[in-house]
């Protein structure tokens, strides 16, 4: 059976962003969890949630780039590396399915890794907060997927997303891909920005997965709960990215998907 529907590919294309909840091996989510623990920084523990709150200690910050710790960011990367990750996310059956549907069998990169688990450390408690923004990323790629391995509570440091902002912003740019945004960029981001009801912030639990559009804007919230918010990430790209990303964006978001993603309005 395919993975996604076509309700689930219509709302994809009209809102830039899909949720499958309970999609991911709950046994797999389980270890993520429990290897997460192998390098924290030294204060945190595992089983004292009084000790997660960030940011982070001064003299326990890293700069390691594989297991990045600061401010309220801790970036388990190596893990990312190991091969069950990939197994549980971007090369499991469900996940191959759906980028199947959306992108075309054999048509991109079968990832053999994942980002890593990115936490979002609880803010302390009566903190203030911080007004929403939002950014497109710079690098090339077509879509990506937000997981959680475990509880992310509303307003728990979800990925926030403005919905249909794929719509506008895919237009604002010189390229289909590379990060060449006109002026029209900054106009459409202020108008997104003006209010923030325009924005959705998402939730969820173990094995819930979010897809979302290159030209999507968003944002890592801020986590207002006393859970650590971990989620694993990746990147989808098609095989011939480099390439496309010479072609201006023309008038069809969705040229270069799959025939069943062009069929479906
Ligand atoms: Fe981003």
């Amino acid at each position: 059976m395919e993975a996604l529907t076509e309700d689930d590919i219509r709302f994809f294309k009209r809102e830039g962003y899909l949720i499958k909840r309970g999609v991911m091996d709950p046994d797999l989510c389980a270890r993520a969890r429990e290897r997460l623990w192998d390098e924290p920084p030294p204060s945190m523990k595992k089983d004292d949630p009084a000790s997660w709150v960030g940011p982070i200690k001064e003299d326990e910050e890293s700069d390691d780039g594989e297991n990045l710790k600061r401010g309220f960011g801790w970036r388990y990367r190596r893990l990312g590396r190991e091969p069950w990750m990939a197994e549980m996310l971007p090369r499991s059956a469900f996940v191959r399915s759906a980028v199947d549907q959306l992108l075309g069998k054999d048509r991109y990169v079968l990832p053999e890794r994942v980002r890593g688990i990115y936490c979002t450390l609880p803010q302390p408690e009566g903190a203030e907060r911080k007004p929403r923004h939002l950014h497109v990323d710079a690098h090339p790629f077509s879509f990506a997927i937000v997981s959680y391995i475990d509880d992310v509570a509303p307003d728990g440091g979800g990925f926030t997303v403005w919905p249909k902002s794929h719509q506008k912003f895919f237009f604002d740019y010189h390229s289909r891909y590379a990060n060449e945004p006109t002026p029209q960029l900054e106009i459409d981001r202020a108008e997104f920005l003006s209010d923030e009801e325009n924005s959705y912030q998402t939730f969820g639990g173990p094995g819930d997965i979010v897809f979302w559009h290159h030209r999507m804007g968003h944002m890592a919230s801020v986590n207002y709960t006393s859970q650590i918010r971990k989620a694993v990430i990746t990147d989808f790209k098609l095989n011939d990215l480099a390439q496309l990303q010479e072609q201006p964006p023309g008038d069809d978001i969705w040229v270069d998907w799959s025939d069943e993603m062009k069929e479906i309005n």
